[in-house]
């Protein structure tokens, strides 16, 4: 066939357009469902505790992460700044994975283990009291509401049923490690785990 008959014919043209960018887009995503860099856990990846499965809640429903990305690309200026690179193994327990793509804060895929529990706490009552340049918003009514548990294990049993490997145990003891525990204690778990759990740091 020349091509001539293609360039002619538009819709010939829009059916071979489809079936070359799906041909495409095929060939660059389906490997990754089985590539092993992109579907196993990097080592030592735990998945979240009850308190810090609320806190990642939490996190998603103060929109955190409008604000804050956790994903540190691979360039000099970020790896020295955040510490190494993500990599995907390290997001496979995550549902839904927390990326983002606006960093009006600095990324915090690494954060855990940088400041104290206290540090955290001030800083989310009011940022300026700890970085005076701030823009962040305050977040100090969290520490005025307490979760129930009653649905942390629900919430484990979705993420169990799509490969999160939460034991029997986890789910039963997920209501009584998450009740009465305020939403700030849980939301700074959260951020104390994040990057934590892996060896690549
Ligand atoms: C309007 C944008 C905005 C939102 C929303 C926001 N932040 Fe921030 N955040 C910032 C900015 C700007 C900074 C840098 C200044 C500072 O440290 O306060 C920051 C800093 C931080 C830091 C310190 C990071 C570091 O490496 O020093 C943490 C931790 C943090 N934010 C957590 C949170 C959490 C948790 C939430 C949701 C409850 C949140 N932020 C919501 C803008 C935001």
């Amino acid at each position: 066939m020349s091509h001539e008959v293609v360039e002619k014919n538009i819709g010939l043209m829009v059916v071979l357009i489809v079936l070359v960018i799906s041909f495409g887009g095929l060939a660059e995503i389906v490997p990754l469902y089985f590539q092993k860099d992109t579907t196993q856990p990097v080592e030592g990846l735990k998945p979240y505790t009850a308190i810090q499965l609320e806190g990642r809640d939490i996190y998603i429903r103060e929109s955190c992460n409008s604000c804050h990305s956790q994903m540190i690309r691979p360039f000099r200026a970020e790896t020295e700044r955040y510490g190494h690179y993500s990599v995907a193994g390290e997001f496979v327990y995550d549902h839904p994975f927390l990326w983002g793509s606006k960093r009006t804060g600095p990324d915090l895929a690494r954060v855990g283990g940088r400041y104290s529990d206290d540090w955290h706490e001030a800083h989310l009552i009011n940022p300026r009291d700890v970085v005076p340049e701030s823009n962040m918003p305050t977040f100090g009514f969290l520490a005025d509401s307490e979760l129930t548990g009653e649905d942390t294990p629900a919430k484990m049993k979705a993420l169990r049923a799509v490969g999160v490997p939460y034991t029997d145990a986890d789910i039963a003891g997920a209501t009584e490690a998450v009740k009465g525990q305020t939403e700030m204690k849980a939301l700074i778990a959260y951020l104390q785990h994040l990057g934590t759990a892996i060896s690549i740091r």
